[in-house]
C-alpha cells in the first residue's frame, strides 16, 4: 500500500511525455489516458453532483441499508445509465474521431469559387470521424471491409462534408441498391452471423458489386491502418467558378504516410490481440506528435468533355479511364489532435454529403440526390430533428428560419421574425455569381458492364502475384457457401475473366477441401496450432522491455 502512494506521488511530478518518448520508438499513450489526466489535475477536479447540481453528500454514495428512491444519486445515476445508449449508425457504426486543419497549396480559384479552397495558407479547422463499413459499433477494425473519413470543414460559407472510402469506386449507382445491401452484406436474421451466402446470393445477382468487391479482396483491401490509405468522395462532383463556368471533378485524398496493407493472416493476428488497432494507431501518432496528412488533389474534366466520353463519367462504379482527364492539387489535409470525448464528437457527429458551399454544387447524379434525403433521415433517427444544434456539427455561421423541435435549440434564433418573405429585417438571401448556370440530366445505362472490372484486374493490379491473392481471397469467401451459388459466383468471375474465373475456381476447390478437413476436428482442437503460437507471442511480449520499466 505504501509502495501504491510513493508511485503516485512520483508520477505526479513527473511529465510522462518526456518520460516516455524513447527516440525512435512509438510510445502507446492509450493505458496512459488517466494517468495523463491526473498529471495535469494534480488535485480532484470539483465536487461532486447530482445532474441538478447539488452536492452529493458521501453517504449517498452507497446504497445499502436505506431506501434507494430517496438518494437521487443513486437515482440518477442508475436511470442515466439505464437510456445512455443512443442507436449505432447503420452502416459505418465503429468510428473514432480526430481534429484537423485544411490548407490551401494551390491556386484553383479558375475552377471553383468556395472560399475554403481559395487563397493559398488559408487553414479550415474540420472534425473528422474514421470508420469502418460494416462492423457493429464494437466491431473489429481489421476486417477486410471498406474504410472510411468523414470530415465535417467548418468553412466561414458553412460546414462543407466530405465522405469517403479507401477504394475509389463504389459498389452500385442504383439508390435503391442501398437497403439490400446494408442487410446482405449484414447479419442473418436467423444465425445472427455475418453470411457470405447472401453477400455472394445478392452480388451475383447485381453483378456491378463485383467492381468493389475486388477491390476490397485485392491488397487494396486492408490497408495498415487509417494512415496509410487514400480517401474518396467518389462521385464526380460539379464546381463552380466566379463566373459560374462548371466543371466536373473527382476528389483523391492521397495519404502522405504512403499506402501500405495488410493480408488476412496478419490483420487476423493483429485482431486477435487488438481489434481496436486503427484507433490506437491513429490516437498514438497524434499523441506522438507525428501528425497524418492527405494531399488533396482532384481530376477534373470540362463539361464539353464530360458530354463526348465514351463513358458516363458520373457512374460511381467504374474509374475515369486514363488520359481523359487532368490531375489539379489543392491542398493538403492535417490530422493533429486527439478529441477528448468521442461520444460528443465522434458519436454525435451528422455528416452529409450534401452539407456543400457556394462554389461547389455537388454531383448531379441519381446516386447521389438520393444520398442528399438519406442521411438526414439516419440523423433525425438516430439524433433527432436538430441534429444540426449539437455542438460538434453547429457551423461557423447560421441564421435560419427553422424554429423549435426536440432539443437541443440553441438561441432558436431569439425573437427574430420566423417567416420568410417579412419586412422586419429578418436575415436575407444574397445573389451568388457563383451559382450553376446550367442543370444538368445524367442519363444510366441499366446493362451490366463487366469492363472496369476487367480493367481492374488486368491493369490495375500490377502482377500475377496479386492476382493470385485477390483470386485467393475471393475464394476463401466462397468456402461453405451454397454450391449453386457458388457456381454463379465462378461463373460471373469467368465472365469478367477467364483467368480470375480459372484462379479463383481452382483455388475454392482447394480452400474447401481443407474447411472440409477441419470440420471434423472440434473447434479447440482445430485452433491449437493457432493458440499455441499466440501463447508464445504473449509470453514474449511479457519478456519484451516495455515502458513499465522506467517506473
Ligand atoms: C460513394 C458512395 C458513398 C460513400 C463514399 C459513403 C460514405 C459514408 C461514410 C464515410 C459514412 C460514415 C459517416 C460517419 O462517419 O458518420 C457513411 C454513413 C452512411 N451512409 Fe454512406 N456512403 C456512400 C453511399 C451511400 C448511399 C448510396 C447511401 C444511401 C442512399 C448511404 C447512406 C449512409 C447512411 C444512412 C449512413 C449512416 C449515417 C449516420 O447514421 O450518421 N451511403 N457513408
Ligand atoms: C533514429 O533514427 C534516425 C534516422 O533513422 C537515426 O539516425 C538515429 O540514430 C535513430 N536513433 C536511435 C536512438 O535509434
Ligand atoms: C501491399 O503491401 C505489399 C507488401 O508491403 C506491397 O508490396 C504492395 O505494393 C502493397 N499494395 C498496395 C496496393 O498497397
Amino acid at each position: 500500500m505504501k509502495g501504491v502512494l510513493v508511485l503516485l506521488l512520483w508520477v505526479s511530478v513527473v511529465d510522462l511525455s518526456t518520460q516516455y518518448r524513447y527516440d525512435n520508438v512509438t510510445v502507446d499513450y492509450v493505458p496512459w489516458q488517466l494517468t495523463e489526466f491526473k498529471i495535469e489535475h494534480p488535485r480532484p477536479i470539483g465536487v461532486l453532483t447530482t445532474t441538478s447540481g447539488a452536492p452529493v453528500d458521501i453517504r449517498q454514495t452507497n446504497a445499502l441499508n436505506t431506501e434507494p428512491f430517496s438518494n437521487m444519486y443513486h437515482l440518477d445515476d442508475t436511470t442515466h445509465t439505464d437510456v445512455e445508449r443512443i442507436p449505432e449508425r447503420v452502416v459505418h457504426a465503429k468510428g473514432s474521431g480526430v481534429y484537423g486543419y485544411f490548407e490551401v497549396t494551390h491556386d484553383v480559384s479558375r475552377y471553383t469559387s468556395a472560399d475554403v479552397f481559395n487563397g493559398i495558407g488559408k487553414k479550415t479547422p474540420f472534425f473528422g470521424r474514421f470508420s469502418t463499413a460494416i462492423q457493429n459499433k464494437g466491431g473489429n477494425e481489421l476486417a477486410r471491409e471498406i474504410k472510411g473519413l468523414a470530415v465535417k470543414l467548418y468553412t466561414k460559407e458553412g460546414n462543407l462534408d466530405f465522405l469517403t472510402i479507401h477504394v475509389p469506386v463504389y459498389f452500385y449507382k442504383d439508390p435503391i441498391d442501398f437497403g439490400p445491401t446494408v442487410r446482405s452484406f449484414r447479419r442473418n436474421p436467423k444465425t445472427n452471423i455475418y453470411d457470405s451466402t447472401m453477400v455472394w446470393d445478392f452480388v451475383t445477382q447485381k453483378p456491378v458489386f463485383l467492381h468493389l468487391l475486388m477491390w476490397q479482396n485485392s491488397d487494396y483491401g486492408i490497408p495498415y491502418g487509417y494512415r496509410r490509405m487514400d480517401l474518396f468522395p467518389v462521385h464526380a462532383y460539379e464546381i463552380t467558378n466566379k463566373h459560374g463556368e462548371s466543371h466536373f471533378v473527382r476528389f483523391n485524398f492521397r495519404t502522405e504516410q504512403g499506402l501500405a496493407n495488410l493480408t488476412t493472416a496478419q490483420a487476423q493476428a493483429i485482431a486477435s490481440q487488438d481489434p481496436n488497432f486503427f484507433t490506437r494507431d491513429m490516437y498514438n501518432a497524434i499523441a506522438n506528435k507525428n501528425y497524418p496528412s492527405w494531399r488533396l488533389d482532384m481530376d477534373v474534366i470540362t463539361v464539353e468533355q464530360a458530354a463526348h466520353l465514351d463513358y458516363n463519367p458520373f457512374d460511381v462504379t467504374r474509374l475515369w479511364k486514363k488520359g481523359t482527364y487532368h490531375t489539379v492539387t489543392i491542398g493538403r489535409m492535417v490530422v493533429n489532435k486527439n478529441t477528448d470525448n468521442q461520444f460528443r464528437d465522434m458519436e454525435l457527429s451528422a455528416f452529409n454529403p450534401a452539407n456543400l458551399v457556394p462554389g461547389i454544387p455537388g454531383p448531379p447524379d441519381n446516386l447521389f440526390r438520393a444520398r442528399r434525403f438519406s442521411y438526414r433521415d439516419a440523423h433525425r433517427h438516430r439524433l433527432g430533428p436538430n441534429h444540426d444544434n449539437i455542438e460538434i456539427n453547429v457551423p461557423i455561421y447560421r441564421k435560419t428560419y427553422t424554429r423549435d423541435s426536440n432539443p437541443p435549440v440553441r438561441s432558436n434564433m431569439r425573437d427574430a421574425p420566423n417567416y420568410y418573405p417579412n419586412t422586419f429585417n429578418g436575415q436575407e438571401p444574397i445573389i451568388d455569381m457563383s451559382y450553376p448556370n446550367i442543370k444538368i440530366n445524367v442519363f444510366d445505362r441499366n446493362s451490366v458492364d463487366l469492363e472496369p472490372i476487367a480493367e481492374f484486374y488486368n491493369h490495375i493490379l500490377e502482377n500475377d502475384a496479386h492476382r493470385q491473392r485477390l483470386a485467393d481471397t475471393t475464394a476463401t469467401t466462397l468456402v461453405n457457401v451454397d454450391r449453386r451459388i457458388v457456381k454463379s459466383a465462378l461463373k460471373l468471375l469467368s465472365l469478367v475473366d477467364q483467368d480470375l474465373g480459372h484462379r479463383t475456381a481452382v483455388s475454392y476447390r482447394a480452400a474447401q477441401e481443407i474447411a472440409n478437413a477441419a470440420s471434423k476436428l472440434d473447434t479447440k482442437t482445430r485452433y491449437e496450432p493457432l493458440s499455441r503460437c499466440i501463447n508464445l507471442f504473449t509470453q514474449g511480449r511479457l519478456n519484451t522491455p516495455s515502458m513499465k520499466k522506467n517506473w
